[in-house]
């Protein structure tokens, strides 16, 4: 018996030797520890042995046993570490620098483009700054020379509050504010959602944004806008756009234009997102009315100031290629999700 043990013993040895992988390991185990296994095979031969070897049969048996459980627990828990190892240098590599994109989602397409617009303004000195969604009547209208017998409020069917203030008709709402806050140094911009009693369709929403701006120092003048607007424009449309700008009014703007800009998809020659005439209405703007000036503080014989306002949707649905501005405050994935920008 103790021949067969030792043998048994050199055999796992020898073998153990071959080992390469976990199942060679369950092999090898089924083999010398399983039912029909090797060591299992010994153990009636025990009883067999003489009464005085019988402790020391034993003991070896117990000990070839031992030796080899023990060495396949070393083999398997070394193979798992290699296991790990070699996942760890092989291609399977996880990079957690990677972005991953789950597809979980994505921003607003006017989320998108305020962005953009937001980082052409900052490149050039402005800073971005907000309004309130609530306004009074006072910032809303009078502020920006639009008195309560005024015609121009009629063209801005306003929600009124039950407590006399008003949601936003325009972002001009917080010009006061601004002007107040940045004084004679200002280069601010100030995007918000404006609100109108609007009947709604294709081309009109109650709930809409815009952003507006506006410069004051000593000696601004129309050339000055004209050069922001168009920089802005060129940034935005990825181009070098031409603008022009034709006679306007605004109440709070004088002289007031409107600053249209040479269709960037046809070049001028007509085609169905400038309507045919070529050109894209996008920028009402002017030299900010010394009223206004006055009402916020500022010495208007001193100084000057340009305001713009950029109707925000329209921009985001030429860039965007969408035909129906409803679809923005709509939060219909099918169309947002797909949204690509043409430009
Ligand atoms: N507040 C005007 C509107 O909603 C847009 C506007 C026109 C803003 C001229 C301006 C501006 O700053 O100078 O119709």
């Amino acid at each position: 018996m103790k021949q067969t043990l030792e043998q048994i013993k050199k055999d796992f040895n020898l073998e153990l030797g071959n080992v390469k992988t976990l199942s060679d390991a369950e092999n090898l185990r089924v083999k010398f520890l399983g039912k029909k296994g090797a060591i299992t095979a010994v153990m009636p031969m025990l009883r067999d042995v003489p009464a005085e070897q019988k402790r020391e049969m034993g003991m070896l048996l117990n000990e070839v046993k031992n030796h080899v459980q023990n060495s396949l627990d070393e083999k398997i828990k070394q193979l798992n570490e290699q296991e790990i190892e070699n996942q760890i240098n092989s291609a399977e590599k996880i990079d957690i620098t990677m972005p991953v994109n789950l597809g979980v989602g994505s921003l607003h397409p006017r989320t998108i483009i305020q962005k953009e617009v937001e980082d052409v303004f900052i490149s050039m000195g402005f800073v971005v700054d907000t309004g309130n969604e609530v306004e009074t009547e006072f910032n809303n209208f009078d502020a920006v020379n639009v008195p309560s017998s005024h015609p121009a409020r009629d063209v801005q069917d306003t929600f009124w509050l039950t407590n006399g203030e008003v949601l936003k008709t325009h972002t001009s709402a917080a010009q006061n504010r601004i002007l107040k806050k940045y004084g004679t140094n200002a280069r601010v911009i100030f995007p918000g959602r404006c609100f109108r009693n609007e009947a709604v369709d294709a081309g009109h929403e109650n709930t809409f944004f815009q952003i507006e701006g506006v410069i004051v120092n000593e000696n601004v003048s129309v050339a000055n806008l004209i050069y922001f607007m168009k920089e802005m424009l060129s940034k935005v449309f990825k181009k070098e756009v031409e603008v022009r700008l034709r006679p306007g009014f605004f109440p709070f703007t004088e002289p007031s234009f409107e600053m249209d800009v040479k269709c960037p998809f046809c070049g001028g020659k007509g085609c169905p997102t400038c309507g045919g005439s070529g050109w894209i209405e996008l920028c009402p703007c002017g030299m900010i009315h010394p009223n206004v000036l006055k009402m916020a503080g500022i010495d208007s014989n001193k100084y000057s100031g340009c305001a713009f306002g950029l109707g925000f949707d329209r921009l985001v649905m030429i860039k965007s290629g969408l035909n129906d501005i409803r679809v923005l405050n709509s939060g219909n994935l099918k169309i947002l999700k797909p949204f690509k920008l043409n430009i």
